[in-house]
């Protein structure tokens, strides 16, 4: 497999870092993970502009103008065997003395891979997913997209030991979001999703969902959500560049509404496939 270090493709084994590289000791970086439906990157402007978003947030200049990134993400594609992908690229602050603040000229590190796109079997789309609940404790800038992901990392796991596939997080009473996805809930026939604020990732899979919604004429809101609204709601929706959409049918071991996907969540299920189709057409 070749990956992209620091302005080479070269193979993954050749691919070093330096073991005091600010992504290793602090998790100072930030990523994207871009889906790639028969070679063509999907919503890329997005990532990229999520990823300027991200480095400003952690104050790290971007190395890359988005021409440059679109040619270097397109160089990746093609060298893999495969068409559908996950592009995974990562920013971090570099290699540097081991110091908490910001070292003084240092390149930052620049990683690429792609591996085959993961997405959801057609049993969990036509039969929707299990989910457990949890009080979200992470920091308070999960807009940012950072590698600093212990937090996540933690969350998912308590999902992995119940069998189920993510992890629902609460803040003070208020849906927020899933370990590596976000949520979208449907009520009275009407999408429900939490406001992208500094508590939630602003992601691409949501903002496709909510374009469907909206060209599809399904009513939309965007409010927070309380968490009796959230387990009361009609559906339970999971979206993310590797789950696409998902239907949460299980909550804390006990079926979720009516425990099979919903009328609403068909309908973006299949606006979903036909954006995909509409990327390679
Ligand atoms: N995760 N929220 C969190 C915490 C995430 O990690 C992700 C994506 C999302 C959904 O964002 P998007 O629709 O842009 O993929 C929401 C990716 C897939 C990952 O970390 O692998």
């Amino acid at each position: 497999m070749k990956v992209y270090l620091n302005g080479a493709f070269v193979p993954l084994e050749d691919a070093k870092i330096s073991v005091l590289d600010r992504g290793f000791i602090y998790g100072d970086g930030v990523y994207e993970l871009v889906p790639v439906y028969a070679r063509e990157p999907f919503r890329l402007p997005h990532h990229l502009a999520r990823l300027q978003r991200s480095l400003d947030g952690i104050r790290l200049q971007n190395p890359h103008s988005d021409a440059q990134w679109t040619a270097l993400i397109r160089e990746l594609i093609e060298a893999q065997p495969f068409a559908d992908q996950g592009v995974y690229l990562q920013v971090t602050r570099g290699v540097a003395k081991r110091d908490h603040a910001f070292p003084v000229g240092v390149p930052p590190t620049v990683f690429m891979m792609s591996n085959p796109l993961a997405t959801p079997p057609a049993d969990q789309v036509a039969r929707g997913v299990a989910v457990v609940t949890a009080e979200d404790n992470r920091w308070r800038r999960c807009d940012l997209k950072t590698t600093s992901l212990l937090g996540n990392v933690l969350m998912r796991q308590l999902a992995a030991d119940a069998g189920a596939v993510e992890t629902v997080m609460f803040r003070d009473g208020y849906l927020t979001e899933a370990s590596s996805s976000n949520v979208l809930v449907v009520i009275d026939g009407l999408i429900v999703a939490p406001p992208k604020d500094n508590l939630i990732l602003p992601g691409i899979t949501y903002d496709a969902a909510i374009d469907f919604a909206r060209e599809g004429g399904v009513p939309f809101e965007i409010r927070p959500v309380t968490r009796e609204e959230a387990l009361g709601a009609d559906e339970m929706w999971l979206s993310s560049s590797t789950k696409e959409v998902l239907a949460v049918t299980n909550v804390d071991g006990q079926p979720f509404a009516g425990g099979k996907p919903g009328p609403v969540f068909r309908r973006a299920w299949k606006a979903f496939q036909e954006a995909k189709g509409a990327v390679t057409a």
